[in-house]
């Protein structure tokens, strides 16, 4: 015991010393917290506490952790072929890739990466060369929404619009243009506004005509705005959008870094909507529920088609030494395989209706603006009061998460995102969560909530 605590101690110190964390303020008398070990939806930090991850780590632990055919696969895959790069070809991004189109109901032809930002940058560069020999060389620009989270690599932090992302990284990339997001609690179209998601889509439509289509690329977008405060527009909304889009002949990016793999309760966010057969797809996270890293740009075969033309330069000029590495492409199967066959997605769709419902309870609280969701994600805006709609501050923020960690339950917010604006607890527990720990995570909130708004 006095060996361990020793051994924390240093370890905390050469934290300190050496390790610089994602998004962390640096503070001197505290560290970050440390885990030692996960098993389902619930890790261990290294004084023996239990904590169930009401976020999945980062949105991404679908599965919870431990799962041991997983890391089989990834064993076997390591010991048979241990790495084998995609400007060649190797069966586990073969079967993966063709998995992806059956998943996505269309003819889809997918590129690997390793992360959810590179996917979206893959996405940009193909919708600019797709135009570019499609005979439109003047169709670059993009089109994203405010409140948007694409991803920290340039281009997808030009389409993220969250100014605290951007300060003191911008300028941004040329040709990003942002847009309001479906956002009817703070509708940016007029308070008690009707139809304010449709009025959402048709500006994209207006700015689409403002800018020239022959100058517009591609419209990227969540189907559920997830870090910018879990927005939850109609099932018209991305119905329309995906309408101007073929209008214009812009090509509809849906980003399902977050909501791909169930987190909706269906596979795919934008199955919500009816008509909408996206151009191209963007994925991670949940593509191998965070045992390894891998993202995926799955394009259209309309679109590959232009790529497959002969003519020097007209083939996609871009590499990633480890995007499809073979072990995370095993992973990813496996991972699929459990969904498919514990019927995970269905389940999450069967749950989500009453957890939400049990939340919804708490906007009987004045300082409960608004509770949000689908599937196994929910946003729930705090603010001063139901009048005002002033957002709370930082602190009472900061109050709420730390009383809910006090209790043993890790929830998130949308931290640094918009100024002043980030007033949205998240939850999004793994989608294997059990029913018992669906109920862990209701109770604390709620108990937490009544105790302090
Ligand atoms: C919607 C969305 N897109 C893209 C990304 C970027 O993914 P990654 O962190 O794997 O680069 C994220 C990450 O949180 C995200 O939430």
């Amino acid at each position: 015991m006095v060996k361990m605590e020793t051994e924390t101690k240093d370890l905390v110190q050469m934290d300190k010393d050496h390790l610089w964390h994602a998004m962390h303020r640096y503070n001197e008398k505290d560290a970050p917290m440390m885990a030692t070990e996960g098993f389902g939806s619930w890790f261990t930090d290294t004084k023996g506490d239990k904590y169930l991850d009401g976020v999945s780590g980062l949105w991404c632990l679908n599965l919870g952790h431990g799962r041991k055919e997983i890391a089989q696969a990834a064993y076997e895959q390591m010991i048979h072929l241990s790495y084998f790069p995609l400007t060649l070809s190797h069966k586990p991004a073969i079967e993966l890739s063709a998995k992806i189109s059956e998943h996505l109901k269309g003819s889809y032809t997918t590129f690997f990466t390793n992360s959810g930002s590179e996917a979206n940058e893959t996405a940009f560069k193909i919708a600019r060369q797709y135009h570019s020999q499609n005979g439109n060389q003047g169709k670059y620009k993009f089109i994203s929404r405010y409140r948007a989270y694409h991803g920290n690599t340039f281009g997808a932090l030009s389409a993220t619009a969250q100014a605290n992302r951007r300060v003191k990284y911008d300028p941004a990339v040329p040709g990003f243009l942002h847009v309001p997001p479906p956002y009817s609690y703070r509708s940016p179209f007029g308070e008690n506004v009707e139809n304010s998601d449709l009025l959402a889509a048709e500006y994209i439509d207006q700015v689409i005509n403002f800018e020239g289509s022959e100058t517009v690329a591609g419209v990227i977008l969540e189907p559920f705005i997830s870090g910018g405060g879990v927005l939850i527009p109609s099932k018209e909304y991305l119905t329309r959008v995906s309408e101007i889009c073929k209008k214009h002949d812009v090509l509809l990016i849906v980003d399902e870094v977050v909501s791909g793999f169930g987190r909706t309760g269906k596979m795919f966010g934008f199955m919500h909507s009816k008509g909408v057969q996206p151009d191209i797809v963007t994925m991670a996270k949940g593509l191998t529920s965070g045992y390894l890293p891998l993202g995926a740009t799955a394009v259209n075969s309309r679109i590959y088609e232009k790529f497959k033309e002969n003519g020097n330069l007209n083939h996609f000029r871009h590499v990633s030494t480890y995007g499809g590495h073979p072990a995370s492409c095993a992973v990813a199967l496996k991972n699929i395989e459990i969904l498919e066959n514990e019927k995970i997605v269905q389940r999450v769709s069967e749950l989500s209706e009453s957890t939400l419902s049990a939340l919804f309870e708490l906007t009987a609280l004045d300082k409960v603006g608004e509770v949000r969701g689908v599937g196994f994600l929910y946003g729930i805006e705090l603010v001063e009061g139901k009048k005002t709609k002033t957002p709370v501050s930082d602190e009472f923020m900061g109050k709420i998460i730390g009383a809910c960690k006090e209790k043993g339950l890790i929830i998130g917010r949308n931290g640094d995102t918009v100024p002043g604006y980030g007033n949205v607890l998240i939850i999004a527990p793994p989608l294997s969560s059990t029913v018992e720990d669906l109920r862990f995570v209701i109770e604390t909130v709620k108990s937490v909530l009544y105790e302090l708004c």
